[in-house]
């Protein structure tokens, strides 16, 4: 009997396929569906920073007499619960309708005054939180030592307002990136969530307006987690979820052999149904059963950079015809 049941931030998960935090995680039937279609857990969608901070603007731009009195104050925490209270009653919801756990999640660039509702995500039964972090290093007087500094201290401050399990989601443009996950890895955050995929910007030629682009990942992203992935998961101190690129079976077994503990996935979803999840893991049965590996833990890591017999295949970045076979 082929077991994919794994353990990830302490939770017992059915299979390591989880859905990504996205438009489809925030509606409880799609939910649902993921549950049917095996996944092992669902991360909800995020409630953002600035939509907090946008709802509250808004509010109040419309009444600029507001803006200077007395019930600004007051207007304005009104507005933030009730953002809040609609991410609070999507985790209410989906406890109750799910036995998967549920993962909230929280996209942030400061540790200002969400912080104070942490606790609240916590008490509406959210099994985990995962934290969207990245502030883009465009400060012309900031330093790479300066942006890390706010990590840890976001990780302190949830820490102290959190007992389930923490989970910090973010990108791969650091200057240090191995040496900078190892040391938020030993800072008692549960996982590791490697990497977030960014908003595309772009220019549109006939309006001559910015615009957006690729809000889809493509199945050739995957490399750059591959990589990571495989230098990173033996080296840190807490659990790996990968992300970004993973469009099929295959993919998601690729991160597995690298040493991800989870996988999740979005995109691909959006184009072929939640449904799809049931075909990746049933198609990740049939390549078990073909390697006679009977649980995940016979073959993650497998491929780990620390495993292989050429461990410099991972730090290869420039083109070689003996590594590429193409002159
Ligand atoms: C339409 C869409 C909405 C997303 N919304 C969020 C979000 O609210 N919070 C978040 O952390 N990630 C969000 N993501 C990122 C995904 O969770 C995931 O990390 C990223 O898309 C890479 O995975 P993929 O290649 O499978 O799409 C979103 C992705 C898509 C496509």
């Amino acid at each position: 009997m082929t077991d994919l049941s794994v353990t990830y931030m302490g939770l017992k998960l059915k299979s390591p396929l989880i859905l990504g935090s996205c438009g489809l995680s925030n509606s409880i039937r799609k939910l649902q569906e993921a549950e049917r279609a095996g996944f092992g857990a669902v991360v909800l969608k995020s409630i953002f920073e600035e939509e907090i901070s946008r709802e509250v603007t808004s509010a109040l731009k419309s009444d600029s007499y507001l803006e200077h009195s007395q019930s600004y104050d007051y207007i304005s925490q009104y507005q933030e619960q009730i953002s809040f209270d609609r991410l609070l009653n999507t985790v209410r919801i989906a406890k109750e309708s799910l036995s998967i756990p549920v993962i909230a999640s929280i996209n942030c660039f400061s540790t200002g005054g969400w912080m104070k509702y942490a606790k609240a995500i916590e008490e509406a039964g959210a099994d985990a939180l995962e934290v969207n972090y990245f502030v883009l290093p465009a400060d012309f007087d900031k330093t790479a030592g300066d942006y890390q500094a706010g990590y840890f201290k976001l990780v302190e401050a949830l820490k102290r307002e959190l007992s389930i399990p923490i989970g910090l989601k973010t990108s791969s443009y650091f200057t240090d990136l191995a040496h900078f996950m190892q040391q938020l890895s030993y800072t008692g955050i549960a996982a590791l969530v490697l990497f977030n995929r960014f908003h595309s910007p772009d220019i549109n030629l006939d309006t001559l307006e910015f615009s957006a682009s690729n809000n889809f990942s493509r199945q050739e992203e995957l490399a750059n987690t591959l990589r990571w992935v495989g230098l990173l998961s033996e080296k840190l101190r807490c659990d790996l979820s990968a992300t970004t690129g993973v469009h099929d079976a295959a993919g998601m077994i690729k991160l597995l052999l690298a040493g991800a503990d989870t996988v999740q996935a979005a995109s691909v979803f959006y184009q072929k149904g939640i449904e799809y999840g049931a075909v990746m893991l049933n198609d990740l049965k049939a390549w078990m059963d073909k390697h006679e590996f009977s649980a995940i833990n016979d073959f993650k890591a497998k491929l780990n950079y620390t495993r292989i017999e050429q461990p410099d295949a991972y730090f290869r970045i420039q083109f070689m015809k003996y590594m590429s076979g193409i002159e």
